[in-house]
Formats: structure tokens, sequence, C-alpha cells
């Protein structure tokens, strides 16, 4: 979401003239767009944006601004922990940018945290991508499920869907400038279309007609998946109590869907689940994943696992353990429980000592890296379809893509190009990567 939104940023700058400095030195305004989900992702913001105090020194005229969840997290306080920082955007106000940065020419401090919502018409610039293969379309933003130790509620906001017709003209732009794969955005895609009233609508253009319209999540996936030209659809991110027979139904049946569903679970143990207040138990996701796979033949899931929430024993995190091998995902991103200040969990004490913490990452990680080698070995020898999306920047004469199930593929390039969707032989892998040939 945060990659997505800088590269929102960046269209709309460039859009009004300004030009992307290829170094620090060459630029006149610095913008960070920040994370505030983790300590770790914080404190290297503070720590990058102290750093450039020296340059301001040298170049008073430089602009330096801090964009989304730190800015609304911080809101005036990042002026006093660094009296260098010009401009602070919240996440509802970085459509505001280009005009908050002409107010820097007559004002020497910006603050612009007040929008509680995003405006959700917004028709946004594609210009500026890291990818032209594939995309990403935001479809709504916030959140409503106060998992207890997320900041995410606060730092985004309550959920806001953007409206169908604004999402599939975005889609549409894609396709003809070149685009193959979009990945549908939001925290919680699957509540999409639940809050979808918007009050700011003029009645004129039959706006709040059109807004009272409902239609959930997978309505949009089947609207989605008529668009001609567009090859691929993904989404993220879902949350298990709402991953549903229906999704899992319409993800069998709509052929431009991936068979890849991102599934977080946080941990394995019951008792840990109901501090998180996920509503779930490591039965329902068992069943829940069960039932994926009876529906989507060969579908990837991956997830997401925090270690170290307070007071998680011996017992508890044994139980994330044998649940990773149980389910056997495809992929799992593990995270050290940090405390987020506002978040119900930082009234639990942070209990597990960073040690404690590295150890059960490492223990983990190393279980999900042998669990990826043997499921990437079974697949040497198999075709498998790969979108190119890009030349390897570590060895310019291979392509890299991945398959429908989210596997990266690293091969040799020919006569074909970005974008095309190739039959790839797999002759060899690594724990995440898998290496073949163009058949
Ligand atoms: N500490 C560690 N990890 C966290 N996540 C969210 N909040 C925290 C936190 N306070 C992780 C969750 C989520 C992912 C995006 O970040 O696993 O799914
Ligand atoms: Fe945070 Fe995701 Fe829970 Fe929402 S569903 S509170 S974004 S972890």
């Amino acid at each position: 979401m945060n990659a997505h939104d800088s590269e929102i940023i960046s269209g709309m700058l460039t859009g009004k003239g300004y030009r992307i400095s290829d170094t620090l030195e060459g630029a006149d305004i610095i913008l960070f767009n920040t994370c505030s989900v983790r300590a770790h992702a914080e404190a290297r913001v503070w720590g990058k944006v102290g750093e450039l105090k020296k340059i301001k020194n040298e170049k008073l005229k430089i602009k330096i601004g801090i964009l989304g969840c730190m800015a609304q997290t911080y809101k005036e306080k990042i002026f006093e922990r660094l009296p260098h920082v010009d401009l602070v955007c919240g996440t509802a106000n970085i459509y505001e940018i280009p005009k908050l940065l002409g107010s820097l020419k007559t004002r020497e401090k910006v603050l612009a945290v007040d929008n509680n919502q995003r405006d959700t018409e917004k028709k946004i610039d594609i210009s500026e991508r890291e990818n032209k293969a594939k995309a990403f379309v935001s479809i709504m933003e916030g959140c409503n499920n106060y998992c207890s130790y997320c900041i995410v509620p606060f730092a985004r906001g309550p959920e806001v869907s953007r409206p169908v017709s604004i999402i599939i003209d975005e889609i549409k732009r894609l396709v003809d400038d070149g685009v193959k794969e979009v990945m549908l955005l939001g925290q919680n895609v699957n509540s999409y279309g639940v809050e979808i009233k918007n009050p700011r609508l003029p009645r004129q253009s039959g706006g709040q007609e059109k807004s009272k319209i409902k239609i959930g999540f997978v309505k949009l996936l089947e609207k989605i998946n008529k668009i001609k030209g567009l090859e691929r659809i993904r989404f993220m991110t879902s949350h298990p109590k709402d991953a549903s027979l229906e999704l899992f139904t319409a993800m069998r049946d709509l052929e431009k869907v991936c068979e890849h569903l991102h599934l977080p679970v946080q941990s394995g143990s019951n008792r840990i689940l109901k501090l998180m207040n996920r509503i779930y138990t490591r039965d329902d996701y068992l069943r829940k994943i069960d039932s994926l796979r009876k529906i989507v033949k060969d579908c990837a899931v991956t997830t997401d696992i925090i270690v170290g929430f307070p007071s998680e024993n011996e017992k508890d995190f044994n139980d994330t353990v044998k649940l990773m091998r149980e389910v056997g995902f495809e992929n799992a991103f593990i995270f050290k429980y940090s405390t987020r200040k506002g978040t119900k969990a930082a009234l639990l004490k942070d209990d597990t000592e960073d040690k404690i913490k590295q150890q059960r990452n490492q223990i983990l990680l190393k279980l999900q890296e042998d669990i990826s080698r043997k499921k990437n070995e079974a697949l040497i020898g198999k075709t498998l379809e790969v979108l190119i999306e890009d030349v390897n920047k570590k060895n310019k004469a291979e392509f890299i893509g991945h398959t429908g199930q989210a596997r990266l593929v690293v091969f040799e390039k020919d006569d074909k190009s970005l974008g095309d969707i190739v039959n790839i032989k797999i002759t060899s892998c690594t724990g995440h990567t898998l290496k073949g040939e163009i058949e």
C-alpha cells in the first residue's frame, strides 16, 4: 500500500512538472513516505531523516517532507523531534501534496493531517509505476478490525472503498498502457463495498444514487475479470474471518484470478489469537485452508506470522511451528512483535526478550525455507506459465517473473518481451527461486 502511495505521489508531482532526482544531492525536495506498522520501520525513518540535517544546513532551500503513516501518527511532534522537516502530510491528505509543496514557498512549516478519509473519487495518475507489466490498484483503504497489536486502524482510518467505476476505469487505463496483471490492494479487501457510501459525492452527477449500490468483493472480481486485455488478477490482504466459500469458488471460476491466497494467520496458538483479537481459532483457520485447497486446485497459500506477542510462551510458539508444518505455506513473512502505542496490546507487557524473539524468528524462517525448497524441488521438470515482469537486476541476461501461484522464476532472455506470458520449463531451484528455460 505504501509503495503504491509513493507511485501515486510521484505521478501527481511529475504531472505538475517536477522531475525525480537520481541523487540525494541533486534534489530540491526530499519526501519520505513512511510506515508505522513496526517500530523498526519507524526507527529507520527517524535515523535517515536525522542524517539529512547536514544537507539542510548546507542547502537551506531544500524541502524535507514526512508523509504517510508516521505523519498521521506523530503529527506536529515530528517538527519538535526533527526541526529541519518542512512538511508533514498524513495518509488521507496525500492528494494535496502538490498544493502543500506550493504553500511551502510562503510558509515555513506545513502540517496536513486533518482528513480522516481519503477522497475515494479521485482519478489517479498512473504514469509513474515501478513496473510496466503489472500494477497495484487500490480498491479500499483503512481497517475496522482492530487486531490488538496493529496500528493500521489508527494510521489509515476506518475502511472506505473506492467506487467500482473508478476502479474499472483505472484498470482499463493500465491495460491500455500495457499492464497484464493487477494486484488489488486493501488492508482488508474482503470488506470491499461494505462502506461504499460516500457523502462527498454530488447528487447532480448521480453520485449519491450510484454510491448506494452495494457490491461486494466477489462481484468486483467478476467485473474486473471481464476487462479485455487483462490477464491476471491478484489481491491482498484477506482476513481469515472473511475468506469465504464464495471467494474460493470465485477464485476457481474466474479464469484471470490467480491461484494464490495471502492469508495472514499471525499465530498458531488459540490463546494468543484471542489476545490478538483475531476472532478465529487455529482449527477455523485450518478448516478454511482445507476447503480452499479442495475448491481451488493447487492454490498457493502465503501468510504473515508474529513471534513474541506479549505472553507468548514455548507452548504457544510450538503451536505456531506445528501449524506451519500442517499447512505447508508456499511462503511466510515472519515479524518480531513490536509495541505500537495506542493499540490494545500496548497495555500488555512486552515480556519476550529480544534474544528469544530473534531465535523464534530464525526457527520459523528456517522452517519456511525448508518447506519452500521442498515445494520448489517438486516443480523441477514441470512447465509453468510465467509473466515476464523485468530484467533480472543481478544478471541482465535474464528475465524474472512470477507464476500464477506467485512463485519467482528466473530464466534466460530470448526474443520475448516484458509483459508476455511464457511457458517455462523448470530446471533447478533454491529455497525461494525457481530457475528455468523458455519452452
Ligand atoms: N508487531 C509486529 N508485526 C506486526 N504486524 C502488524 N503489526 C505488528 C506489530 N505491532 C505484522 C502483521 C501484519 C503485517 C503486515 O505486519 O503480521 O499481517
Ligand atoms: Fe491490522 Fe490487518 Fe488486523 Fe486490520 S486486519 S487491524 S490491518 S492486522
